[in-house]
């Protein structure tokens, strides 16, 4: 998975606030605080890194995609993925799959659990999804997409929101047929990736049809692809006129990433947390890692998770974090993992960066 180039100033200048941004946003009869929503990324966005993201300020965090095939649920995968609290904010369930009647189910059985939302996913780029097509290989058939659309919001009574690419590919960017099925079908919010399906991860994301789809349809589109700063944010929200937009692999390492850019977009003035900062979003990650997924599996995906923060520090200050890193990733249980990061923190605080004799004292 690439990662988007992140380049970044490190203070944020406040912005005479736009008349292209948009103070908050409205999801059918649900109203947020603001425009800045926190992408649905599979293996990523867990039950502590959606509650750290809005803690931190993002108005919403889709959790990871589910299967809409009932005979799946119960494993361990999608047991933990069904897993929301009231901290991780409105609860929006994302389901993938390819059967209309499976996919209504799906959200019944979701909002008869507690959704707030439902998000069905038609962005992911897998080949196939449960063994048929799914995800974006839908956009190819816009009937079966209308069937879904449909069949899903008669389903259920809380909005139905959809996640789609541009297109099927360059030569058939199909996204303004499919947001106006989307609408006709009665989606409350459409978020758009701005890659064709045939694009994967590669080249870098184009919003001139995300402004395509937006100028084609009254739903709020959220916009999304390659958004990884404020200024960023700023000016994709003023070239395509979106209610807001979703922010996936910027967040990686950078919970406060969301909330950062809804700041800047209210006019306030924004900094680049320092390490001291830094530290204790990671501890307060890592802790709730270790407690939602205990252990065995806390440790394992405790390093995934903290080695994002090394990266991102990394990038954002300047300093080389690698033997940090490289000693996190080898310790074998939760009580290490959390006495290096504690020890780091203490270490960093007053100096807000360590001298290099520390860091190689800690990472040996
Ligand atoms: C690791 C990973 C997992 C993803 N899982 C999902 C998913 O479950 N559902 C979905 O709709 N999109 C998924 N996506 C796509 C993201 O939601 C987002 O559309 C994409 O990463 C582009 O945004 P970005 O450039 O801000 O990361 C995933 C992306 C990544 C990198």
């Amino acid at each position: 998975m690439p990662t988007p180039q992140v380049t970044r100033p490190s203070l944020h200048n406040a912005t005479e606030a736009s008349s292209a941004v948009p103070t908050g946003l409205q999801i059918g009869a649900l109203q947020l605080a603001n425009p800045v929503v926190l992408a649905p990324m599979a293996g990523v966005t867990d039950l502590p890194l959606r509650e750290i993201c809005v803690d931190l300020g993002a108005s919403m965090a889709v959790a990871e995609m589910l299967t809409s095939d009932s005979k799946l649920l119960s494993s361990r995968k999608s047991t933990l993925r069904r897993c929301h609290s009231s901290r991780g904010g409105l609860r929006s369930v994302q389901i993938v799959g390819s059967e209309p009647q499976q996919l209504a189910d799906a959200a019944r059985h979701n909002a008869d659990d507690g959704a707030d939302i439902i998000d069905i996913n038609m962005g992911c780029p897998a080949k196939k999804v449960c063994k048929k097509a799914a995800g974006s290989a839908l956009l190819a058939d816009e009937r079966r997409v209308a069937e879904i659309l449909n069949a899903v919001v008669s389903a259920v009574n809380v909005p139905v929101t959809l996640k789609i690419r541009t297109g099927i590919s360059a030569q058939h960017r199909n996204g303004v047929a499919i947001a106006k099925i989307a609408e006709d079908a009665g989606i409350q919010l459409l978020t758009v990736h701005g890659r064709t399906r045939a694009d994967r991860f590669k080249g870098e994301a184009e919003y001139q049809t995300i402004t395509d789809i937006v100028d084609s349809v009254n739903i709020p589109v959220l916009a999304n692809g390659d958004i990884t700063t404020p200024e960023k944010a700023l000016a994709v929200l003023e070239q395509t006129g979106a209610a807001g937009i979703m922010i996936g692999r910027g967040a990686l390492g950078r919970p406060w990433l969301p909330g950062v850019i809804a700041q800047f977009l209210s006019g306030a003035r924004t900094t680049e947390p320092s390490l001291t900062e830094r530290f204790l979003q990671m501890r307060k990650h890592l802790t709730a890692l270790h407690d939602f997924y205990g252990d065995f599996m806390g440790v394992r995906i405790a390093r995934k998770h903290i080695g994002w923060f090394f990266d991102a520090a990394e990038t954002d200050l300047s300093e080389d974090f690698s033997s940090w890193k490289r000693h996190f990733n080898a310790l074998e249980n939760t009580e290490a993992q959390q006495t290096l990061l504690h020890t780091l923190e203490l270490h960093c605080s007053g100096s807000d960066s360590p001298s290099t004799n520390q860091k190689n004292e800690l990472a040996a």
